[in-house]
């Protein structure tokens, strides 16, 4: 790709021995490298609070690529490659001797810096503070911010504070992994380029939309770390939140990363409040217990390694979102994600309404009602269920619905569907800050959810219990039957 070649960076990779980084920072980086997407003169800089040499840390590197790709994608010329790009530099996080290290290493490089936080967001004060007192802070360099920004509105100003001291927020790339999900890049495809579908996106045609996003995953050895967030901060406040914008959003006037922001943010400012007096018919919040996956006993959330008996967090939510304008005045958003579910599976139905007078035979009216599901994994792809007539002289008028479908991979003789991560660094490498969550967007965000867990804990109910392996509580089921509905049944 030739616009990449203008962009040459140095990607200092703070907490690079840590879990996000071996797993999936590093394997993103070296795909990059291998489809020809980093600039030569592209350096990397692992940063953490371990004594360790460059050689020390191209070991960890090459063990962990070894690790976590498969052998046939590995391939050895590109593997020197990448390695080479490698160096270390011990900093702890809280002392300004480290970072007098790195910008002496920097000296005389007018490449941009890109700090990429791969760290709690207790220390992106610190390093922020520092990169500012060494002089690394200045535009063109880049600051990239990983989750979780907050537990609610309050602590999470006070993080975006903290860094807007020292980085413009056109510095400034707040990541959501969702958003570098093909699927999800292709959802604007899908509704901007096709009249088809941006002419009927609204409360005329559209009868409703679900999000599911499953996991079968538990909360696997982080119980006290997972505690204190529960789905509804750690997956609904971001992903699923911005997906909904994504799909709610009027047409920006361009591609332009403010373009896209400002027309998400007024969809988070529309949302209408969940508050004590709708939270039993709108939201859901269940707790597994013991069950199976996969033929297999697993334990309930309260029986994993180091939880503790009391507690009430959610590991499954289920909503019913209401858009207070003129696009979606009538058209719930259903979205439901937990952990523990049957299968892995990130979905996005539109449903759409009937026609308005049917003329085919009674028993089959379910079946003239278009819809669009958009899968994000696994199988990317997108399909649409129209209804046809079934063939055969003996079947008179009768209809079959059946899809058309795009799978990413198939249709695009891709042998692998690139890492959301792959996508955020080429990005911000290139410095396009359309993919990444502006404050704003995170501050809006924050201020439903907030309004929706005060409700929750004013109730002092505690969550539904659900068995592990199940599709969650049966109040969940309940959200949606209310309004005659039901969940896609195909997850
Ligand atoms: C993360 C959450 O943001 O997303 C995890 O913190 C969750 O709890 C993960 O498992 C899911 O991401 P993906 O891409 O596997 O759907």
């Amino acid at each position: 790709m030739s616009v990449n070649s203008q962009h040459a960076c140095n990607l200092a990779l703070f907490g690079a021995l840590g879990d996000l980084s071996r797993r999936k920072l590093l394997k993103a980086l070296y795909f990059l490298d291998d489809a020809g997407l980093i600039h030569d003169d592209t350096r990397i800089i692992g940063i953490a609070r371990q004594e360790m040499d460059d050689a020390g840390f191209i070991d960890v590197a090459k063990e962990n690529l070894e690790r976590f790709i498969k052998a046939k994608e590995l391939k050895k010329n590109v593997l020197e490659r990448f390695l080479k790009r490698l160096s270390y530099v011990t900093i702890d996080m809280t002392e300004i001797s480290g970072y007098e290290k790195l910008a002496e290493k920097l000296k005389g490089d007018d490449k941009p810096m890109i700090a990429y936080m791969a760290t709690p967001p207790s220390v992106f004060g610190d390093i922020c503070s520092n990169l500012d007192k060494v002089g690394l802070n200045k535009s063109p360099n880049r600051v990239v911010l990983e989750k979780p920004l907050g537990k609610d509105l309050a602590s999470s100003q006070e993080i975006n504070d903290v860094v807007a001291a020292h980085f413009g927020e056109e510095q400034t790339y707040r990541i959501d992994h969702y958003l570098g999900k093909e699927t999800v890049q292709n959802l604007i495809a899908l509704r901007f380029a096709n009249n088809l579908f941006g002419s009927q996106w609204n409360q005329n045609h559209i009868d409703h939309v679900q999000i599911t996003v499953a996991e079968e995953v538990g909360v696997e050895g982080r119980w006290s770390y997972y505690d204190k967030s529960g789905q509804m901060r750690d997956m609904v406040q971001n992903h699923l939140l911005q997906l909904l914008c994504l799909l709610a959003m009027d047409p920006p006037f361009d591609l332009s990363a403010d373009a896209i922001r400002d027309e998400k943010l007024k969809v988070l400012r529309a949302l209408k409040p969940i508050t004590t007096e709708t939270i039993n018919t709108h939201a859901v919040r269940g707790q597994y217990v013991a069950g199976n996956h996969q033929g297999k006993p697993v334990p309930g959330y309260l029986e994993e390694d180091g939880a503790n008996l009391e507690s009430h967090t959610e590991t499954f939510v289920a909503i019913k979102a209401e858009i207070s304008n003129w696009r979606w005045a009538g058209v719930p958003f259903y979205l439901r994600t937990g952990k523990r579910l049957p299968s892995k599976v990130s979905e996005i139905i539109v449903q759409f309404k009937q026609q308005p007078h049917y003329i085919f035979a009674p028993d089959q009216r379910n079946l003239a009602a278009n819809k669009l599901v958009l899968r994000l994994q696994p199988d990317e792809g997108i399909s649409l269920q129209i209804a046809t007539k079934d063939q055969g002289l003996d079947k008179g008028m009768r209809l079959r619905s059946g899809p058309l479908d795009i799978n990413f991979s198939e249709a695009f003789k891709q042998d692998r569907t690139p890492d959301a991560y792959e996508r955020l660094l080429l990005e911000v490498m290139m410095g396009n800050q359309s993919l990444f969550v502006r404050r704003d967007e995170v501050e809006y965000a924050w201020r439903w959810v907030d309004q929706i867990i005060d409700a929750w804990d004013q109730s002092n109910e505690p969550p539904k219990k659900y068995q592990a392996g199940s599709w969650g509580p049966v109040s969940s089921i309940a959200l949606i039957s209310r309004d005659g509905r039901s969940w896609n049944e195909d997850s």
